[in-house]
């Protein structure tokens, strides 16, 4: 009984407000709630929530100059006590200084968004009301923070910041740092270490990328130096080598502070960079669910009708797995897509050499700027191991150039759609931003690269969700095919191809 229970929740009844009040009143700390000992019976402000400005009584010119003297107050939410017991304060009283330069902050955007220029002597219910919701609407995002920074396994801080509206953090989404293994997925850990005294430097019959006739993947900086679409393989816990080994990068986590950030353009969340970036340096994994291709199919029909998708398939030499990050993920759950992306992806085998099971590790593919959002192309196309990849080698120098980049043939390592228009032979687009018609004959993908591995070959059309069930009940197939909305692109680059999908 209690099993069948597992994973239930009930909702609370009582509002913050009254549990506070009852901690209080029983002299209970519950940092939870923010009720600790040393307010317990001192008071700390929690948010500012209004603003007035009067008139000092009886004086109506201080100086000289004949200006009225004014006194300012602030109406102050305490720590641990109820909205009901928020007083005015003057504010000499007042010590909070960031608490103040956010509130100030959040008044001078939302007259700015009214279109006001002055400051009123008294604030308007619909903008007091604002700054309320603005402060909570902060403290959920900080909790939100913490608890991301909680999750064990991140080496540096994660941020969240929304200054464009109140959306707080994402419904249903729990954050981890290590894959999760799905239903119907084994994953057995199997290894072969090196004996190299040094991997770098010395390294004993190619050191671990050798074994599998690879080559060493990053120079002494920790930069990855083989081509996009060439797997990395790690030194691992069977290695001879400690933990400061060159080539041992991807295992060692994100190494600059990153930031969950609300888009202004609508593209929901995104994620930016507070630190400069390195050209050539990990910059995260895509991290989520590990499931089969199936099982990805069936989410992928749900995830289309809700208009995002989380989905990575694992396609290094076939396509048996997927990484979903809808409801697991770290990071990179946020990270959007952009039609000039500043980071590739790569697959990396670190303590797991089974190649069906790569991590997907993400690099800079150029120096990143500090402030800058971090966005890969959803519909990337590189070649990994097929036969063509040692052919394609020399012409890899072109995904540098994201327009060149769909033209490299082979497995698409894209962020999966069901309903993505590449797989629909009855897609039409708009011919000059479609990249099936990006460049001349020769260089498109529909000629070039094995079929097999042909975006529009990929999958059984069994497995083509345009082609599941009966056609009346399925929405993809209401409609003419132009009808289908393809899902806008809002990167704003100069080479948008104008959809993602
Ligand atoms: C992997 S999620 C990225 C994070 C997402 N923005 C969020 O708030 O969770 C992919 C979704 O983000 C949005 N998105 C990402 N890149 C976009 C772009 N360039 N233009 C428009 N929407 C984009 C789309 O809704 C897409 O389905
Ligand atoms: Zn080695
Ligand atoms: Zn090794
Ligand atoms: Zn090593
Ligand atoms: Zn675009």
């Amino acid at each position: 009984m209690a099993e069948d229970l597992k994973g239930c929740q009930v909702v609370c009844k009582v509002t913050t407000s009254q549990l506070q009040t009852l901690c209080r009143h029983e002299g209970i700390v519950c940092l939870d709630l923010g009720v600790n000992r040393k307010q317990m019976h001192n008071f700390e402000v929690e948010y500012l929530c209004d603003y007035k400005r009067t008139l000092v009584p009886g004086r109506k010119t201080a100086n000289a100059t004949g200006v009225p003297k004014e006194r300012e107050f602030y109406l102050v939410k305490w720590k641990g006590y109820p909205d009901h017991m928020n007083t005015w304060e003057p504010r000499k009283n007042l010590r909070c200084v960031e608490l103040l330069r956010q509130f100030w902050d959040d008044v001078f955007l939302e007259l700015q968004r009214q279109k006001k220029t002055v400051v009123p002597n008294q604030f308007e219910t619909e903008l007091s009301s604002y700054l309320e919701q603005r402060a909570r609407h902060r403290q959920s995002l900080q909790r939100w923070e913490a608890q991301i920074n909680c999750v064990g396994g991140l080496t540096k801080r994660i941020l969240v910041r929304n200054c464009v509206d109140l959306e707080g953090p994402p419904n249903n989404f729990t954050y981890i740092n290590n894959y999760k293994v799905g239903e119907g997925v084994s994953m057995t850990t199997m290894a072969v270490g090196c004996e190299c005294t040094n991997c770098l430097e010395n390294p004993v019959g190619g050191c671990c990328p050798g074994v599998s006739g690879h080559g060493f993947a990053y120079n002494e900086c920790g930069q990855v130096k083989v081509k996009p679409g060439e797997p990395i393989y790690e030194c691992n816990n069977m290695c001879r080598c400690g933990p400061d080994c060159p080539n041992r990068v991807v295992q060692r986590g994100i190494q600059h502070t990153l930031c969950i950030f609300k888009t202004d353009n609508g593209r929901g969340w995104g994620v930016r960079t507070s630190e400069r970036i390195r050209r050539h340096s990990f910059v995260m994994e895509y991290v989520g669910e590990i499931i089969t291709t199936e099982e990805a199919e069936r989410r992928g029909q749900v995830y289309d009708r809700q208009g995002a998708t989380y989905l990575f398939d694992l396609d290094y030499v076939e396509d048996e797995y997927t990484i979903d990050a809808a409801h697991y993920g770290n990071v990179s759950h946020f990270v959007n897509h952009s039609c000039n992306p500043n980071l590739q992806v790569y697959n990396v085998f670190i303590d797991n050499l089974d190649e069906r099971l790569p991590r997907l590790a993400f690099f800079s593919n150029r120096g990143i700027s500090a402030g800058e959002e971090l966005t890969f192309d959803y519909n990337m196309q590189i070649d990994p191991i097929d036969v063509e990849s040692t052919k394609m080698d020399s012409n890899f120098s072109m995904t540098r150039s994201p327009k060149k980049a769909s033209l490299i043939t082979g497995s698409p390592k894209k962020l999966h759609m069901t309903g993505s228009p590449k797989k629909d032979p009855l897609m039409i687009g708009s011919p000059k931003k479609d990249p099936l018609m990006i460049g001349s004959p020769k260089k498109d993908p529909l000629m070039i690269g094995s079929p097999k591995k042909d975006p529009l070959m990929i999958g059984s059309p069994k497995k083509d969700p345009l082609m599941i069930g009966s056609p009346q009940k399925d929405p993809l197939m209401i409609g003419s095919p132009k009808k289908r909305a393809r899902m806008e692109c809002k990167c704003g680059t100069d080479n948008c191809r104008g959809y993602l999908f």
